[in-house]
């Protein structure tokens, strides 16, 4: 069975494409394990779990997100890192933009609450907790490919973890940390949702937090524009270009 991946190293320059045969019936990451073995002991992607559970095997395959050690390989398959991120090495790519956004959105436990908590809590936080940091969602995402401080699904899907957490105290605190790049930007355009291993839907979760953030007294900026007097907006539904 013919497998092809995208490789890339710092002393070619460019991208290539390399074309290797595999032996049939098998994952595509026992695959590129079986190239690294048989043909390339160069060729470089990362992987831990191989049960679908620690999501640093996510890649590319015929340019939509797959964890490799649970999709079964293809005939012709073409295997490419994740996208908007930069590429080290083959499938490797930098994954430092997790931690920055981690950061940025403060979605962790900050000021714990002495609340009890009932399994009726638990459940609301339940989904999200699931996420495994693929990343397929933020390669994914049309928004982030034109913006890189767009702060994506999965940080905001982490935002909406804590903000429902009913232990943290500063529910605001996050709240105030997504508006800018943050819940406004996104275009709801599904993508995360379709690509997500954890069958998480960071879509609705994001329309979640805009819900909560105008309960919360915050709006999309953007639309502050429209709705100021020399815009020529008419809420009526027209467009008065003379503005008034
Ligand atoms: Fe852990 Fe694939 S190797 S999710």
């Amino acid at each position: 069975m013919k497998l092809k991946i995208k490789r890339f190293n710092e002393s070619k320059l460019e991208p290539y494409i390399e074309e290797f045969n595999v032996t049939h019936n098998q994952t595509i990451l026992n695959s590129l394990i079986e190239v690294k073995i048989k043909n390339d002991k160069a060729l470089s992607f990362r992987c831990g779990c191989r049960t679908g559970i620690c999501g640093s095997c996510a890649v590319r395959v015929n340019g939509v997100e797959r964890l490799a050690c649970k999709t079964n390989l293809n005939e012709n398959d073409l295997i490419e890192a994740i996208n908007n991120t930069k590429v080290i090495k083959d499938l490797v790519v930098d994954l430092s933009h997790e931690e920055k956004f981690l950061k940025t959105t403060k979605s962790f436990l900050k000021e714990l609450s002495k609340e009890e908590i009932t399994s009726k809590d638990e459940k609301l936080i339940d989904i999200q907790s699931n996420c495994i940091l693929c990343q397929s969602c933020f390669s994914s995402c049309p928004v982030y490919e034109v913006n890189n401080e767009f702060l994506g699904p999965y940080a905001l899907t982490r935002a909406l973890r804590y903000v429902n957490d009913k232990k943290e105290n500063d529910k605001n605190g996050i709240l105030e940390n997504i508006q800018d790049n943050g819940v406004w930007d996104c275009t709801l355009c599904g993508n995360c949702t379709i690509v997500c291993p954890q069958f998480i839907d960071p879509k609705t979760d994001i329309m979640n937090l805009r819900m909560k953030s105008v309960q919360e007294g915050y709006e999309d900026k953007s639309l502050s524009a429209f709705n100021s007097f020399d815009s020529g907006f008419d809420p009526s539904g027209g467009f008065n270009p003379n503005g008034f």
